[in-house]
């Protein structure tokens, strides 16, 4: 039987939750349910919801794990007679075509013959593991994005799944919280970018196409605020930062036509989001007209009993049911309690029938009625995940998506007379850490690592040494002498540090998020070698590293970049492929200044600089600037900005300005830069952040190239919620600032919004 790789799920599979299953041979003799292609779909709704039992419109509500658990799994011997019964409309963590098909076949067997929909946490890849989504958030290329979302959806497709629970949507600020690797970052205007991205990915051209499954934008909402960086805490949070900050991204879900949305674990002020009306159904669902159904977390809607929401879970069937989530992800709630609350008459049935249309609707779209099976289709499965086109890809999207975060002396590229190459530290041959958290089904043989993509890369020309130095936790120091020893004998130090992958993801908060262990140790150690070193840092999160950041001459940072690292890394290493990637994420020098973002308020004393802090908005000792910036990226050549020019410098309401100004490659080398624009809106009836990100480009050129980079900005651009919430713009002055991070702005000008 199938598994999960326990330690990367952090659950393990109880034997009570598997699923035994008959034989294939006997699920394919399984007729299908008899397809109807002249009627329109909201007849064939109305068709069969009148035709269902107040049970079976709640068992399309249930949502069971299968072979592996992501949560605390409810022990449950009778899974199998519930599914022929009816009684569960979805399952999670079942994979593979033939098992898909296996368990498809029994939910036949219901009176119905409804078609069970599986979902999957198909989060960065199914087989072909991309970068995390964090990692691939830096690339700020949203057609990269867009093209891994789009292979994951077919690789996940052929492999029988109908729905994955990505993309996670959650703007994160504080990098203590573990799932800041899940998502796009802090900003919310590059992350409702990067959100369309993956929704249009993942559902292709349309849902029902064999390329192509349902999304589910998640957390909804909040969840990314949590205090403290605290996993599942609480949010307590203004409604304006909510509709500013953290909605921004789901709403971009929702207008890309994302099918499902996944409620959270927190609460928001007060209220657990899973049993919050007023963001599923006032927002969501009404103000939105979002005509998909939500699903709950994993067992959040029996959680309102511990969050002292609920008394019990009937009482907790009743909020969630109330308050919007259409289907129960594993708390049990739904089936054991819907029957009665609907015969006592406290949850009106009409409800129930809103929620089993939105579900069936999307069985129907995804044309699981005409075909049951069309995704279960193990020749298709062979054949897709076997398509070497997406190794290729996904080694492209990895090296889009690392970070240089510094070259002094341009150490990097590696010189083609380096004929000694060490690489040290305790990620230099691993090949499973560069996976992730939430890797589905990759071998991690298969995973090529650092030291491997170096030996394709220099094998026949250079000499490879390799030393672990350290773990990545742990005290020991005991491989030191071997690490310097073989650093000495090298031209060129490539040093492989970071974290741990389950040392970021769900339930993987750190208080402390430091270089673990020994590293930054074995970091001075060869770095006091005098050879040149480049630091590679391999992380779910951004790292506070400010020894290496002072003193080590090069620095990549990679994340965790999946499959293709160690030939991505090695592209970028030896110049093959001219970093670009720029941090979506701000990381801070200290702990204390956490959270930390660029989009912050100027307030009555600010700053002017790091060291101005007598009677100022400032720390006494650390400056207020992060380590790294928002938007920060170097490139092996240089561009300069220049002939800043705007359309108008008094632009009418309902005018669009054009913003215009030349981007030259200076450099020796071919290279994209990621050109920022952000404004300032100086006096508003509500204060405005001092930079807020409202377009991008990613722009190639040659060495001396020159070329015209063009920004549109409608009145959208320049609006915000005033004091009564409304959405609008206020005439006034606006600083525009053009740059290449939110810490370096090249261009500068003012304009002014007149009625
Ligand atoms: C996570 C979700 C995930 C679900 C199913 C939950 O614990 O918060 O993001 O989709 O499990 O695995």
């Amino acid at each position: 039987m199938p598994k999960f790789p326990r330690f990367i799920l952090g659950v393990s599979v109880a034997a009570s939750v598997l699923l035994v299953l008959p034989s294939i041979a006997q699920a394919q003799k399984t007729k299908k349910p008899a397809a109807s292609t002249t009627k329109t779909l909201d007849q064939r709704l109305d068709e069969l919801i009148a035709q269902m039992t107040l049970e079976e419109k709640i068992g399309q509500l249930n949502q069971y794990t299968g072979d592996a658990a992501t949560g605390p799994a409810v022990t449950d011997n009778n899974k199998l007679s519930q599914i022929q019964k009816g009684q569960v409309g979805s399952m999670l963590n079942v994979k593979g075509a033939a098992r898909t098909r296996a368990l498809q076949a029994e939910a036949l067997k219901s009176r119905l013959k409804i078609p069970l929909l599986f979902g999957l946490d198909v989060i960065h890849g199914y087989q072909t593991t991309f970068p995390i989504p964090l990692g691939e958030a830096a690339s700020w290329d949203l057609a990269a994005i867009r093209q891994s979302a789009h292979i994951a959806a077919r690789e996940a497709a052929a492999a029988g799944q109908h729905w994955t629970f990505a993309p996670m949507v959650d703007i994160a600020r504080d990098p203590r919280w573990g799932r800041v690797m899940e998502g796009a970052g802090e900003d919310p205007y590059l992350g409702s970018q990067i959100a369309k991205a993956r929704v249009l990915g993942f559902q292709g051209e349309q849902l029902g196409g064999t390329d192509a499954v349902m999304a589910c934008a998640k957390h909804f909402a909040a969840y990314g605020a949590a205090i403290a960086g605290r996993d599942y805490n609480a949010v307590d949070m203004s409604e304006r930062a909510l509709w500013e900050v953290y909605l921004p991204p789901f709403k971009a879900a929702a207008d890309a036509g994302a099918a499902t949305f996944m409620n959270s674990f927190n609460e928001l002020n007060g209220i657990p989001a899973t049993g919050n009306s007023y963001l599923q159904r006032d927002i969501l669902k009404g103000q939105w007209n979002f005509q998909g159904f939500v699903v709950s977390d994993w067992g959040s809607i029996g959680e309102m009993i511990a969050h002292g929401y609920a008394k019990d879970n009937k009482e907790a069937a009743l909020e969630a049911i109330t308050a919007g989530s259409d289907m129960d992800m594993e708390s049990r709630s739904y089936g054991p309690n819907l029957p009665a609350l609907v015969r006592e008459g406290k949850v009106p049935e009409a409800l129930i029938n809103d929620a089993v249309r939105r579900i069936l609707r999307k069985k129907f779209e995804l044309g699981l009625f005409d075909d049951p099976y069309r995704f279960s289709n193990e020749k298709r499965e062979k054949q897709v995940l076997a398509d070497p086109q997406s190794r290729a890809i996904a080694r492209d999207v990895a090296r889009k998506s690392i970070v240089l975060l510094k070259n002094d002396n341009n150490v990097l590229p590696l010189s083609k007379q380096a004929k000694t190459v060490a690489v040290i530290g305790p990620l230099g041959q691993s090949k499973t850490q560069h996976l992730g958290f939430w890797n589905v089904s990759t071998d991690s043989t298969q995973v090529v690592s650092l030291y491997e993509g170096l030996q394709n890369k220099l094998g026949k020309t250079a000499k490879l040494l390799y030393a672990k130095g350290c773990g990545i936790t742990g005290d020991s120091q005991a491989g030191f002498a071997d690490a310097v020893k073989t650093a000495q004998q090298a031209d060129v130090v490539v040093m492989a540090v970071g974290e741990a992958r389950d040392m970021s993801g769900e339930a993987k908060s750190r208080a402390e998020i430091y270089l673990p262990g020994q590293q930054e140790e074995l970091i001075k150690a060869i770095v006091q070698t005098g050879k040149p070193v480049v630091v590679l840092i391999m992380a779910g999160r951004p790292l506070i590293f400010n020894w290496t950041a002072d003193h080590a001459p090069a620095i990549l940072y990679t994340w965790w970049l999946g499959s293709e690292a160690g030939n991505a890394m090695a592209d970028v290493l030896v110049g093959d492929y001219n970093p670009a990637g720029k941090l979506p994420m701000s990381f801070p020098r200290s702990l204390g200044q956490i959270p930390i973002f660029y989009a912050a308020k100027s307030t009555g004393r600010p700053s002017a600089n790091d060291k101005d802090t007598n009677y100022r908005s400032a720390y006494l000792d650390m400056p207020n600037s992060p380590r790294y910036a928002f938007g920060y990226g170097l490139s092996y050549t240089t561009f300069d900005y220049s002939g800043l020019t705007l359309s108008t410098k008094q632009l009418k309401k309902a005018d669009k300005l054009t913003v215009s100004f030349t981007l030259t490659n200076k450099g020796k080398y071919a290279g994209e830069e990621v050109a920022q624009l952000y404004l300032r809106d100086v006096v508003g009836s509500v204060t405005r952040p001092v930079k807020e990100l409202k377009d991008f480009q990613k722009v190639m050129l040659k060495p001396g190239e020159s070329k015209t980079i063009t920004f549109t900005l409608d009145q959208d651009k320049l609006a915000f919620y005033n004091p009564s919430m409304k959405w609008t713009t206020e005439p006034g002055e606006f600083r525009l600032m053009i740059g290449s991070a939110a810490s370096d702005i090249r261009l500068e000008d003012k304009f002014e919004l007149v009625d």
